[in-house]
């Protein structure tokens, strides 16, 4: 519900009820059914008060509220108040209120979310399209109620496997064409030094060598793993750009090299260091939680020094307000430990650090798209293949398709990031080639279809839109719409608290059935309400767009 419809109802109770206007306003729900009118209000928190049923309380309520003009009636149901706002004056707010950015939040944070964060050397695997379309969402989400918000990758740029590369490198390289083809020859070499060292595990030593060298600054390995880094950014830049990611800060694993000996010493100063087996380790068994590891017996820091200096350092020196981590599941562990690491450092803001996390996608049909080279699921498959066929079904059915291959990369993105988004994050993931690509099933390309209806609608109309509403719209089929297309702004507040953008996807799509419902039964172009339905097309159209964008979806003009 609109904000400035809700509003209207503060006022009316403020002076009826003994609860402040923030403690109204965020009472009042959504009814779920239509005959339920537009807000409703419980009045299970005063029955205390008033010592009378909730049910009493409403009925006294009902008959003594004296009703604004823009309320048509107000009813007393199962405990509820329920409010019915007039046809018309919905209409006239909705078409306000459809191209206003939203209203400011109560109290602007700024936020960072770390999201995609791949690993330098391996190709993106369809885990990393969780992490980034659900965290790109986020962020649109949290940009969208006027937060300030910070995009973050955590590359995954540190560690004893770079100095494994940089000695395969120095090896092998010559075997690879890294001129042409220098990530999947950096891949081959990482596939390569893993196969082989399993027979011969002085590699393994050797490889350590190298890190060693690394850490010390050594220009040599420097200057490869620099190109490691460099060769990966391109490829996953390319994958970004595919799907419309965008990052503010990129902020890898070894920027917090010279932070880790702070992190230490505020550690042992707080007396939270003990040594384990050589190892340096911060004991949580109060939490039941096993030791959180920050330095091991070689001298190497670990994922999780890192991720405790990657808090302070968004927290401290960033400003930030809220930290959030969208990684999947698998690390609820690692995550559970830095932040409870954080909490006994004595940092109040451990708990505005958030682990979004989210399920695996499940593969029936892993054998066609399994790399040849590693046993992973590449993202860039994925989507060549979603592209591959759109691309088919636009020949078969519609060749004479303006931009065939534009709207291919559209459709075919825009239904993997649709069918990731439209599961709620913390739940596994079935992926189904046929239910991501169809047109008529709960899919991306059945919201863009809709959309691209409501703009085909608008254009023939070829006369500039009324500005404003003439006359109440009164089917069933059109009060339905209406009242939906009112709980956008609602639906955005939701899906932005609980981080969950599959409330965003649904909402598009009941709002593509219910527009479809109104479009069966009535006819717009050339009807006598003709100028009041193109307006109800105008507003779904606008929300369409607009929730799509949150989803970080692309509309076809045509398709
Ligand atoms: N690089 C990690 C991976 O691919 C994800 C990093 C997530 N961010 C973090 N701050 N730990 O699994």
């Amino acid at each position: 519900m609109l904000t400035s419809l809700k509003q209207k109802v503060v006022s009316l109770l403020k002076d009826q009820v003994p609860l402040d206007r923030k403690t109204i306003l965020s009472s009042l729900e959504l009814p779920k059914v239509l005959e339920h009118g537009h807000l409703a209000m419980p009045m299970f928190p005063l029955a205390k008060i008033f010592k009378k049923s909730p049910q009493l309380i409403a009925q006294e309520m009902a008959t003594q509220l004296r009703l604004p003009p823009e309320i048509e009636k107000v009813e007393a149901v199962a405990g509820y108040l329920n409010f019915h706002f007039q046809t018309f004056f919905i209409q006239k707010e909705l078409l306000e209120n459809i191209t206003k950015p939203l209203p400011p939040p109560a109290q602007r944070k700024k936020i960072a979310i770390d999201f995609s964060s791949p690993n330098v050397a391996k190709p993106m695997h369809i885990g990393h399209l969780r992490a980034t379309v659900i965290g790109q969402a986020i962020y649109n989400l949290a940009k969208a109620q006027g937060h300030e918000v910070i995009g973050i990758n955590h590359l995954g740029d540190w560690g004893v496997q770079f100095g494994k590369l940089a000695w395969a490198y120095l090896q092998w390289k010559d075997d690879y064409d890294f001129e042409n083809e220098p990530f999947e020859s950096l891949y081959a070499l990482y596939v390569r030094f893993h196969k082989e060292a399993e027979k011969h595990p002085e590699m393994n030593e050797a490889g350590s060598a190298m890190f060693k060298k690394l850490e010390e600054g050594d220009p040599e390995v420097q200057k490869i793993w620099k190109e490691f880094i460099y060769i990966s950014m391109q490829e996953y830049e390319k994958l970004w750009k595919q799907l419309g990611v965008h990052h503010d800060l990129v902020r890898g694993e070894s920027f917090y090299n010279d932070r880790l000996e702070t992190v230490e010493k505020i550690l042992e100063e707080k007396g939270l260091l003990v040594e384990s087996e050589g190892a340096l380790v911060v004991p949580l068994d109060e939490f039941n939680l096993p030791p959180c590891l920050i330095r091991k017996k070689d001298g190497a820091s670990l994922y999780a020094t890192r991720d405790i200096a990657s808090a302070i350092y968004r927290m401290e020196e960033l400003k930030c307000d809220l930290n959030l981590y969208v990684v999947g599941a698998d690390q609820t562990l690692h995550f559970q430990q830095v932040f409870k690491v954080l909490e006994k450092m004595g940092y109040p803001w451990a708990k505005n650090c958030h682990h979004i996390s989210f399920g695996m996608y499940r593969f029936k049909d892993v054998g066609k798209l399994s790399s040849r080279k590693g046993q992973i699921i590449r993202l860039d498959e994925v989507l060549e293949k979603a592209v591959q066929q759109i691309k088919t079904l636009i020949d078969e059915k519609n060749p004479s398709l303006p931009q065939k291959d534009k709207v291919a990369q559209q459709v075919g993105v825009g239904a993997i990031i649709f069918n990731d988004l439209v599961n709620d994050r913390v739940k596994d993931v079935e992926f189904n080639w046929n239910k991501a690509l169809s047109f008529d099933g709960d899919s991306g390309p059945y919201v863009q279809y809709c959309l691209v209806r409501c703009r085909s609608i608008l254009e023939k109309y070829q006369k500039p839109l009324p500005t404003a509403f003439s006359q109440e719209l009164s089917s069933p089929e059109e009060k339905a719409l209406l009242r939906h297309l009112l709980n956008y702004e609602e639906t955005l507040q939701k899906a932005f608290e609980n981080f969950k953008p599959h409330l965003v996807a649904n909402y598009l799509l009941d709002t593509c059935k219910l527009f479809n419902h109104f479009y069966h039964k009535h006819k717009v172009l050339g009807a006598s309400e003709e100028k009041d339905r193109l307006l109800l097309v105008f507003c779904t159209q606008k929300t369409l767009e607009k929730g799509l964008k949150i989803l970080n979806m692309e509309a076809p003009q045509a398709m």
